[in-house]
């Protein structure tokens, strides 16, 4: 493994976050990077645990064969950072981010507001946050957001809507978790005392619970037409949008210009180890950027961090289709095995699917792991498979060959 020098720059991102003491790990400079970081004043050292271990072993999750190639297909969030990626990390040129002065995390934002065309974008340690920042911008207390029911920023951000934003929700029951204009139409609430305003819709571009599933431009543009007519904003959780837009060929500026703010996450299928942004107007961003600071989300050198962002998206991107195509691969399997009731229809790179009643999710997960093969419950009896940067041919060949010899 390549040796770096423990130089003083490298040192202030072990004080400054956990995840670059990863970086430093894999270069294999964590013997003198630890005693450095505590003399410089550095209170904690913290490492990931994600990434202190060498690629492809299971140990975080510690099944009994933790020296076998492990495949996990837990979520797209489990990827390392290639070497090259930690590379072009370790030349990244840094500043201070809050006062504006990280020259790298200033070429990610122009870049990616670009791409978009939009005015400017916010790099955020994660998606979560670019959604609740959105939430923030667009809404004031009592106002409400329609999403659909099974939208990540309903499901999965604790509540931050309300804790964050005074608001309230309307999830909507949808099919794959996407949204039509017809329901939303229904649910904008007439102006009264008593009601909620409706003053945001919120889309997710892949859906996650939804299976993977894709809009197409010509899906989301009714609903624009819709939101203008009513004065609503419309934010995109596009965490997963490459992954449609690899299948779709759609111009991702056309994306930019249905959407008043766009999240998207680096740390996903592109396989960055942290970061999401949030695109969209100056004064959007410009508001994004306070909130962020007030819920302590002011970085400093995240340079190193936008230099993978940078990689990725250069990078990362076409690559997309192999991790769609590996989840058609198994998704075609499964539909056909007889133990599986049911599997979602598989676009991107998501499978879910629901085992027949007498399987359940937790003995399925449990014989998975003996066999080196790690994923998720999402449900009694549902499991969800995510392909990504980490999983390559054969492993699907490897899954392939594990589902086939289990019988029920
Ligand atoms: C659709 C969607 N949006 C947002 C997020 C939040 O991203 P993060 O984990 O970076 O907060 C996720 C996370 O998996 C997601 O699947």
């Amino acid at each position: 493994m390549k040796k770096i020098r423990a130089t003083r720059s490298n040192m202030q991102t072990f004080i400054t976050g956990g995840q670059l003491g990863a970086v430093a790990h894999i270069h294999n400079i964590l013997p003198y990077a630890q005693p450095a970081a505590k003399k410089m004043g550095g209170t904690s050292f913290q490492v990931n645990n994600r990434f202190i271990f060498p690629p492809n072993l299971c140990t975080p999750f510690n099944y009994n064969q933790s020296q076998m190639e492990c495949i996990n297909l837990i979520s797209d969030t489990v990827t390392r950072p290639t070497p090259e990626m930690l590379e072009a990390m370790m030349q990244a040129e840094v500043g201070d981010d809050v006062f504006g002065q990280d020259p790298t995390v200033n070429r990610l934002q122009e870049k990616v507001a670009a791409m978009f065309g939009k005015e400017a974008a916010l790099f955020c340690p994660s998606g979560t946050m670019t959604n609740q920042l959105a939430i923030k911008v667009h809404t004031q207390p009592l106002d409400e957001v329609i999403c659909a029911h099974d939208a990540h920023v309903f499901q999965y951000e604790t509540g931050g809507y309300a804790f964050h934003s005074g608001v309230a929700i309307n999830p909507l029951a949808a099919t794959h978790g996407k949204l039509r204009a017809e329901q939303i139409a229904a649910a904008i609430k007439p102006h009264q005392d008593w009601l909620p305003r409706t003053r945001l819709v919120v889309l997710e571009n892949t859906t996650n619970k939804g299976g993977g599933a894709y809009y197409t431009l010509e899906e989301v543009t009714p609903i624009r037409a819709l939101c203008d007519q009513h004065g609503l904003k419309l934010h995109l959780d596009g965490a997963r949008l490459f992954n449609a837009l690899v299948e779709t060929n759609e111009p991702v500026a056309a994306w930019g210009a249905l959407f008043d703010t766009i999240s998207i996450c680096l740390s996903k299928g592109l396989g960055a180890p942290v970061g999401s942004l949030l695109i969209g107007s100056a004064e959007c961003i410009a508001q994004a950027r306070r909130f962020r600071k007030v819920m302590g989300g002011g970085w400093r050198q995240a340079g190193y961090l936008a230099a993978a962002g940078i990689y990725a998206l250069d990078r990362h991107v076409d690559r997309l289709k192999e991790d769609n195509a590996h989840a058609h691969r198994i998704g075609a399997l499964l539909a056909q095995l007889p133990w599986v009731h049911s599997v979602k229809p598989v676009q991107t790179n998501i499978i879910i699917f629901d085992l027949v009643n007498e399987f359940t999710a937790e003995d399925f997960l449990q014989r998975l792991k003996t066999h080196g093969i790690l994923a998720a419950p999402f449900g009694r009896h549902t499991v969800r498979f995510v392909l990504h940067l980490d999983i390559t041919s054969s492993m699907v060949d490897r899954v392939i060959q594990v589902l086939k010899s289990f019988s029920w």
